[in-house]
């Protein structure tokens, strides 16, 4: 019994399949998504997810710890698990209920998450990831929309949800589709669910959790701005030195180190090294104008720093106002 059983109940073949409340997943983001977040997603109804990021098997541990017996799953960032493996085996000695893959090819890792007997989580961005997706026998899929905090690529989820809902209907009726990018209320997973998905995954809404691992000026400076107040970018990614396939970008605040770096790469390539120690700094100090503040488009819709049961909470409930206003639509004619 998690306390939560009055709230309406959004039922949907996601939730069916893994056995949840409400059809609403957090996103396993780096450096933010820690085990706590995690089991308090899983605790009020969803499915919390720890961002397995780069890999750090010290960190992973230590998270996996602190969502106790919680059953939850962990994601990783594909290209870079393909370089240290053992990170997926470390993550699969804890029975996740899934593994969610994304930025990369998701077929080589595919038979050991399914024969652990964890889900396989496949986030994509485009119709060709999808049929990889597809092709690695992915349980679920997530179609992440451009909006989307941190990385990406092009397509909006108003345009990719469907598109891959249609894919999936055709080749892959059994595959689930979630959509990511841009939803932070009820109103984006009413919408998700029109598209065709069978729930929603998200990242900014979550990261802007009291339980999230994020540095509370970095939720300050968030909430503080609008939509408009986002980039895709590379700079953070120059900054710290990490060697992303160039498909992907990463959405941040637009703030001033962005503004600084963005438009001078060759520049920024040459120096960084020399600067990563102070960059590190300046992360652990929280200032929110001088580094990657990694939060989406769906900035423009969070205006307070809650627990996650209480965003998922609310979330389910203005979802069903909508799905009811809209149901008591006429049709004229
Ligand atoms: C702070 C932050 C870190 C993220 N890190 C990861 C990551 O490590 N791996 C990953 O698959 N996705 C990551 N994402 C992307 C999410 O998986 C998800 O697609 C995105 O948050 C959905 O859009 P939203 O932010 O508008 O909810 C991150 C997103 C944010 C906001």
């Amino acid at each position: 019994m998690c306390g939560l059983e009055w709230l309406p109940m959004l039922t949907t073949r996601l939730t069916a399949r893994l056995g949840i409340r409400h059809p609403i997943l957090s996103a396993p983001m780096a450096f933010a998504a820690g085990g706590a977040l995690a089991a308090a997603v899983t605790h009020a109804g969803g499915l919390g997810l720890i961002g397995g990021g780069y890999g750090d098997a010290e960190w992973l541990g230590r998270e996996f710890a602190a969502a106790g017996n919680a059953r939850i799953g962990c994601g990783f960032i594909t290209w870079s698990l393909a370089k240290n493996p053992s990170l997926l085996t470390q993550a699969l000695s804890h029975a996740p209920a899934a593994i969610m893959l994304s930025f990369g090819d998701p077929r080589p890792h595919a038979h050991e998450i399914r024969a652990a007997g964890s889900a396989l989580i496949c986030q994509i961005q485009t119709l060709a990831h999808a049929r990889d997706a597809i092709e690695a026998g992915a349980d679920l899929i997530v179609a992440q929309g451009t909006e989307a905090g941190g990385h990406g690529a092009d397509r909006a989820v108003l345009t990719l949800v469907p598109e891959v809902a249609d894919c999936l209907a055709r080749f892959a009726p059994d595959t689930l589709l979630v959509a990511a990018g841009g939803i932070a209320d009820g109103r984006g997973l009413a919408a998700a669910l029109a598209l065709g998905a069978d729930g929603v995954l998200m990242g900014s809404r979550f990261w802007a959790a009291s339980e999230a691992l994020t540095h509370p000026n970095h939720q300050k400076a968030a909430l503080s701005t609008n939509g408009d107040g986002t980039v895709r970018q590379r700079a953070t990614d120059i900054a710290r030195g990490y060697d992303w396939p160039p498909a992907f970008t990463a959405r941040v605040l637009n703030n001033r180190f962005v503004q600084d770096w963005e438009h001078r790469p060759d520049e920024h390539r040459a120096m960084a090294e020399s600067l990563r120690a102070d960059y590190q700094a300046r992360v652990a100090a929280g200032d929110p104008d001088a580094v990657g503040v990694w939060v989406g488009e769906a900035t423009g819709l969070i205006h307070d720093v809650i627990p996650a049961a209480a965003i998922i909470e609310r979330t389910v409930a203005e979802a069903e106002a909508v799905i009811a206003r809209l149901g008591s639509l006429r049709i004229a004619g």
